[in-house]
């Protein structure tokens, strides 16, 4: 899928549209471009191949601009080749697009009767030439932007270069744009991933959105081209993330810090009242995948075992879940109709690349789930799907862990909508998601809650989790994190699974911690509760309004959650699973982000 970097500097810019086209790199590409703008003469380098190609080039030329756009090319009209590659030069214009332009043969015949320079067999040269043509006829750029608009039909982002201009312009309709800026520099991109470091601020394009912007201006205009006042989101520099500022530890600003990761792997493929999810488009028809098979260890199985729930009753798909130890040593009967789906923050869990080496050998399609760009799983998987959470500094997985659902949940919608199996409801789920940031930051205010169960759970020799539905893993994710940072002995277990042996377990005092939020399975959770309390156990129940309301008393405590739907549930619920080890790990003293015996990543069998 193809990507698109556009910069206007102070400085030379040569070397940051680089390191963004292969920050772009994950999406899959077959050719690479930059144009750039130096004493108001174009300069233009493409490659046919790998990056590496365009960087040979560039490198044995000194070239120069403080203005320039790239992009990595995945073919849709005409092959992968130099000429074929972006960006389009034209004289008074240089352009870059994702997307496919409809009409282009259309707009090629209105152009008939003016001097046109085709070079090349795609769709986007009809539309640097339309762009050319308009400006040769005295339009200005944003003029010319509003009537290129106006007249192709089709998806598209799209990025001008402008002779005689020191700003870069821009549309989108159907594939994401994001602006990012900083005091000495503007840059627009399809990606978050390819901003550069020093962007401070970000603006996230709507459909239909025309923009300009240049060292003094970053000017956004709706489809009726009015001046917009535009939502400002912070970027988080990677100084950011590895420093703890005011937090005594990396886990307790991670657990923080997820309203704005699950915002921000959200933004990176989905919008609001948005009926599209903008995730790398697989080469395949989705629609001959009859099954996936999910692979991954520790937390990110657990989100793994989660999204079964998504993928088999939303996007209606046969899921196998499987511990990568487990899987790579496994005959296993998987075929070619099998996506074979990777999940890991780090990218390099020994035990994960070697279930990615065993399906490529087996020759199905992979996609890999990854917080590290440039990792091992994701330079070897056919697909990336990253997670936008930054790098995760304890031990303990947590903001990886909610981005991790987040894509899973955004992959099962995108299959589902591919499948045609979710109708005309992918919006208002897609809505819900974006609401989730706002409960986290609702659930962080009232941490003493988590302080005073941790109290509780002080002396406890032995503590279980207990879920039904996603619940069911997040009750495993609990006790995970509960036993890795407390080292105390936890269990996870689904609720109705007690009965056939943990029941044993239960005597007076022992909490059992319940995950049950008021929803098809509540009531069975409920029964399932009466049969602890009459074993002496001590419940503490985390729901939500509804279910308090429906406890009939049972819990010895109760923590109430904000309402939560089928996806929106299980990432909700993470918050206080994690807070509760937190806390608990806090007053014991242990080392909370390097926990004894345990290392970030595992790149041993
Ligand atoms: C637990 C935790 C581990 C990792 C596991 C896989 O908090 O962090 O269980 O989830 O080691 O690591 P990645 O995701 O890097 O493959």
């Amino acid at each position: 899928m193809c990507g698109i970097i556009g910069i206007v500097d102070k400085k030379n810019c040569i070397n940051d549209l680089i390191s963004s086209l292969s920050r772009l790199e994950y999406r899959g590409y077959d050719s690479a471009g930059i144009a750039t703008l130096n004493k108001n003469k174009f300069v233009l380098n493409k490659s046919k191949g790998k990056l590496s190609n365009l960087r040979l080039k560039i490198k044995q030329k000194k070239i120069m601009g403080n203005i320039g756009i790239g992009h990595t090319r995945w073919a849709t009209h005409g092959k992968p080749s130099n000429d074929n590659a972006h960006p389009f030069l034209k004289k008074n214009c240089a352009i870059v697009h994702n997307g496919i332009i409809e009409n282009y043969s259309d707009i090629k015949k209105s152009l008939a009767n003016h001097k046109t320079n085709y070079q090349s067999s795609t769709d986007t040269e009809v539309v640097a030439e339309l762009m050319n043509y308009l400006i040769e006829e005295g339009a200005s750029p944003l003029e010319s932007m509003k009537e290129i608009t106006s007249r192709i039909e089709g998806n598209y982002a799209l990025v001008f270069l402008v002779k005689s201009s020191n700003n870069l312009y821009f549309s989108r309709k159907g594939s994401p744009l994001v602006v990012g800026i900083s005091k000495t520099f503007k840059c627009v991109a399809s990606d978050t991933l390819a901003l550069p470091n020093k962007v401070d601020n970000i603006i996230y394009l709507e459909e239909g959105d025309i923009g300009e912007i240049g060292l003094d201006r970053a000017n956004i205009f709706d489809r009726s081209f009015n001046l917009k006042e535009n939502q400002i989101h912070k970027h988080s520099s990677m100084q950011e993330h590895t420093t703890k500022r005011n937090f005594k530890h990396f886990m307790i600003k991670e657990i923080h810090y997820q309203s704005k990761s699950i915002d921000d792997t959200l933004l990176n493929f989905a919008k609001k009242n948005d009926e599209k999810i903008y995730l790398p488009q697989f080469k395949f028809d989705t629609k001959k995948i009859d099954n996936l098979s999910l692979v991954a260890c520790g937390t990110a199985f657990h989100a793994c075992m989660v999204s079964k729930y998504w993928f088999e009753e939303i996007s209606k798909i046969n899921t196998m879940v499987e511990i990568a130890s487990e899987y790579r040593y496994r005959e296993n009967s998987i075929n070619k109709k099998t996506l074979g789906i990777l999940v890991s923050q780090s990218g390099e869990t020994m035990d994960t690349i070697k279930c990615l080496e065993k399906m490529k050998k087996q020759k199905i399609h992979t996609a890999s789930i990854v917080n590290v760009l440039g990792s091992s799983l994701s330079r070897n998987s056919d697909y990336i799907f990253p997670t936008i959470a930054g790098p995760e500094i304890g031990v303990a997985s947590t903001k990886a862990f909610t981005a991790q659902l987040t894509v899973l949940a955004l992959l099962s919608l995108h299959i589902a909508q591919k499948k045609s199996v979710i109708d005309n409801k992918l919006k208002k789920i897609t809505n819900e998601m974006f609401k989730i940031s706002k409960n986290v930051n609702s659930i962080m205010k009232d941490k003493k809650i988590y302080m005073e169960i941790a109290k509780d759970l002080l002396d406890s020799k032995s503590i279980f989790y207990v879920g039904r539905g996603t619940m069911y893993p997040l009750a495993l994710e609990g006790a995970l994190k509960l036993k890795e940072i407390t080292y105390k002995h936890c269990e996870g277990y689904a609720a109705g699974e007690l009965k056939h042996g943990p029941l044993a377990l239960i005597e007076d005092s022992v909490p059992v911690i319940v995950l049950a939020p008021f929803d098809k399975y509540f009531k069975k959770t409920m029964s399932n509760i009466q049969e602890i309390k009459a074993r002496g156990g001590e419940i503490i129940l985390i729901t939500d309004s509804e279910g308090s309301k429906n406890s009939e008393n049972l819990a010895d405590k109760l923590i109430c959650l904000p309402k939560s739907n089928f996806i929106t549930a299980p990432i909700i619920y993470s918050i206080p699973v994690q807070l509760i080890a937190y806390y608990l790990a806090t007053l014991l003293g242990t080392d909370v982000d390097q926990p004894r015996n345990l290392a970030k990543s595992v790149t041993v069998e």
